[in-house]
C-alpha cells in the first residue's frame, strides 16, 4: 500500500473513532449530574462533530471515488426527499484569497471566531486555574512567570 492510500486508511479510522466518541460522550452526558460539567462535555462533543466533518472533508479531497459517491448519494437522498440540503453550494460568491487557499488547501473548514456557533463555555474555575489537562487546578501563569520561581 502506498503512502497516500495509507493516509486514507488512517483518516477513515479517525472518522470511525470520532463518530464512536460522539456516541460515547452522549451516553456520558446522561450520567452527569453537574450542569456545568454537562455543558463542558456537550461542548467537547460538539468539537468531535467538527472533527467528523474535518475528517470526511479530508477523505473526500483524497478519494475521488468517495467524492463522486457522495455527490451521487446526495442526489439520491434528494430524489427520495430525505434531505433538505441544497442541490449545489451557493454560487457566485467571489472568494478572497486566504493563506490556506493560496497553499492549495481547502479552507471550507475554517470558521471565523466571531461566527463560531458553539463558543466554549466559561471556565469551571473562575480564578483562572486550568480546568483540564495536567495543569488542572493550577493557576495559569504568563510567560515571564516561569523564570520568577
Ligand atoms: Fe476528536
Amino acid at each position: 500500500m502506498d503512502a497516500m492510500a495509507e493516509d486514507l486508511v488512517v483518516l477513515r479510522e479517525i472518522l470511525q473513532r470520532e463518530l464512536e466518541t460522539i456516541n460515547a460522550y452522549e451516553k456520558m452526558i446522561e450520567r452527569v449530574a453537574d450542569p456545568r460539567l454537562r455543558q463542558i462535555i456537550e461542548h467537547v462533543t460538539d468539537e468531535e462533530r467538527e472533527h467528523v466533518s474535518e475528517m470526511y472533508q479530508l477523505i473526500m479531497e483524497r478519494d475521488e471515488r468517495q467524492k463522486e459517491r457522495a455527490l451521487r448519494s446526495e442526489e439520491q437522498l434528494r430524489t427520495m426527499h430525505l434531505t433538505s440540503a441544497p442541490a449545489h453550494p451557493p454560487a457566485g460568491e467571489a472568494k478572497a484569497p486566504t493563506a490556506a487557499r493560496e497553499a492549495g488547501l481547502s479552507d471550507s473548514l475554517l470558521v471565523p471566531a466571531a461566527e463560531d456557533p458553539f463558543p466554549p463555555p466559561p471556565p469551571i474555575f473562575p480564578d483562572g486555574a486550568w480546568s483540564v489537562g495536567g495543569m488542572k487546578g493550577r493557576p495559569q501563569q504568563g510567560p515571564d512567570a516561569a523564570g520568577s520561581q
